[in-house]
């Protein structure tokens, strides 16, 4: 079976960065694979991403943004991720269903039953083998962020932030064997090393 591993992480923590020098990592080594990311991997998702982010912020209700993470997710699932997998490459996501857990879920107060349902049925019960948290104090991100105009969830106040962080804390500790949390303070290159030496390991396991 074929590696699936996805990058988790808050606004400004540096996981897009992280996933597609992993994915020129393998493409180096002629490991076949596939960066995806969420919700844009899919010419649908791109556009439901995009309201998502700069909609009218007082009108897109909590349901509507689990439901919507999780039509784009469905489809990143059924048209990258399955059949990536089925190919025999490693499938890289920069996001995946926790970020539907701990946004909307931790961060707007959802029932985290009916959110792991529904992204139970998205993603099919598909679970990554190694999640990667980039975790990084809420005021970092944000400040690395401030550049330019902020979207939908980067306008939030900051204690929807901590508890998208506390989330992913949580979540990351009920499932140690999966989560690799890595400090997102370390430079670049540094975390990539951490990153690799976990993914290499992996691979030498045989899941390739
Ligand atoms: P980014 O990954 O490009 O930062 O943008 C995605 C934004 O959408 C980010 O603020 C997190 C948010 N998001 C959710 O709220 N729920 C989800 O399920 C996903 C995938 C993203």
């Amino acid at each position: 079976m074929p590696l699936f591993i996805t990058f988790e992480g808050g606004e400004g923590s540096g996981k897009s960065t992280q996933a597609e020098l992993l994915y020129q990592r393998l493409l180096k080594l002629a490991i076949p694979a596939v960066l995806t990311c969420e919700p844009g991997g899919t010419p649908f998702g791109k556009r439901l991403g995009h309201w998502l982010k700069w909609g009218d912020a007082k009108k897109i209700t909590p349901i509507t943004e689990l439901l919507l993470f999780n039509a784009a997710r469905a489809q990143s699932v059924a048209e990258i991720i399955i059949p990536g997998l089925k190919d025999g490459k490693t499938v890289i996501s920069d996001r995946y269903a926790d970020s539907t857990t701990v946004y909307q879920g931790y961060g707007r107060g959802l029932d985290l039953e009916m959110v792991t349902g529904i992204n139970q049925a998205a993603t099919q019960g598909l679970k990554p083998h190694l999640t990667v948290l980039l975790k990084l104090p809420v005021a970092d991100g944000l400040k690395r962020k401030k550049a330019g105009k902020p979207d939908r969830f980067e306008q939030e106040e900051l204690a929807f932030h901590r508890r998208v962080s506390e989330g992913y804390a949580k979540l990351a500790a009920s499932e140690p064997e999966r989560w690799l949390v890595v400090d997102a303070t370390r430079s670049k290159e540094e975390i990539a090393g951490i990153i690799w030496q976990k993914v290499s390991q992996l691979l030498s396991k045989g899941l390739k």
